[in-house]
């Protein structure tokens, strides 16, 4: 399975803070934003990685991340030109999927919980081709997301985009897994009365196959927004909450890459050294001598 990371938009909801610099390149407390939806993409085992984003940002993420190899993945790069909906990223993606199975986070998603892990290397291991998995999670202001209605089984009835009347409080997280042969699907959605292509149609047209499964995640899971300046606080302070209070780091990309056996204590220690004497660089040395 490849990945694939949507870090496009114009984030205008986080303007001034967000006009000239990629809203997904923010920190988040200690680390840029994305390195939160990549971490959940290692979890679940994912390796090969494009990073999309638009023309003038895209440099940036390769200066940020370069080849990956830091963190013991290989990473691709894309220019989104306009930002025409997240569908777009697997038109986008189609030469670097090369027919593989896909999952696609989105750049500003955070997940934090017990068991995240688990799930997520469970649906990039179940999902079957021609079929897609998302997620839902309870919210307060679903109006805000893609919304699932579940029937009496828990099986997905309805999904809407963001609609005036959700038919549930449960929203679809920017975390998504299909099998062989999305981009086909992709090709299929037609643009939204807004002009984009939503996930949501792609993953509707899934629906109406019966080929869509809607896991829901418990409340042992947080799911951070980070759209406005309030949320993005928030999830800076709960990320420092955790991390103070365990002494271990949330997405942190070289000890999921040292964990799961793609780096070694050389490469670990290397890293430590180069990124130097921050708390995340210590954290990697400390790593490395454990
Ligand atoms: C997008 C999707 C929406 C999803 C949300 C998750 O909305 O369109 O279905 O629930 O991401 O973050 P956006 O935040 O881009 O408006």
């Amino acid at each position: 399975m490849r990945g694939i990371v949507l870090a496009g938009g114009l984030g205008t909801r986080l303007w001034p803070a967000a006009t000239v610099l990629s809203k997904q390149l923010l920190p988040v407390y200690d680390k840029p934003m994305i390195y939160y939806p990549l971490s959940i993409l290692m979890l679940a085992g994912i390796r090969d990685i494009l990073v999309i984003s638009s023309p003038d940002d895209l440099p940036l993420y390769r200066k940020l991340l370069e080849d990956g190899s830091a963190f013991g993945c290989d990473l691709s790069y894309c220019e989104q030109p306009r930002p025409e909906g997240l569908a777009q990223a697997f038109l986008l993606g189609e030469e670097f999927l090369d027919g593989d199975d896909a999952a696609l986070a989105l750049g500003d998603n955070i997940f934090y919980g017990s068991g995240i892990g688990g799930t997520v290397k469970h649906a990039a291991a179940s999902v079957k081709p021609g079929a897609a998995i998302c997620f839902a999670h309870r919210v307060r202001d679903p109006e805000r997301y893609g919304v699932v209605e579940f029937d009496a089984n828990g099986r997905a009835m309805s999904l809407e985009e963001k609609p005036e009347k959700p038919k549930s409080n449960y929203a679809i997280p920017g975390l998504y897994f299909y099998g062989r042969g999305v981009c086909d699907v992709a090709r299929e959605v037609r643009p939204s009365a807004r002009g984009e292509l939503e996930i949501t149609s792609l993953n509707r047209l899934y629906l109406d196959r019966d080929a869509l499964m809607v896991t829901q995640l418990g409340r042992g899971v947080a799911w951070l927004d980070t759209g406005t300046p309030q949320s993005l606080l928030e999830a800076a302070n709960f990320i420092h909450a955790v991390q103070t209070r365990q002494g271990q780091m949330v997405a942190c990309l070289e000890e999921i890459a040292y964990l799961n056996g793609w780096i070694d204590r050389a490469q670990l220690m290397e890293r430590a050294d180069a990124i130097g004497n921050s708390a995340y660089g210590r954290y990697l040395s400390e790593l490395a001598e454990s």
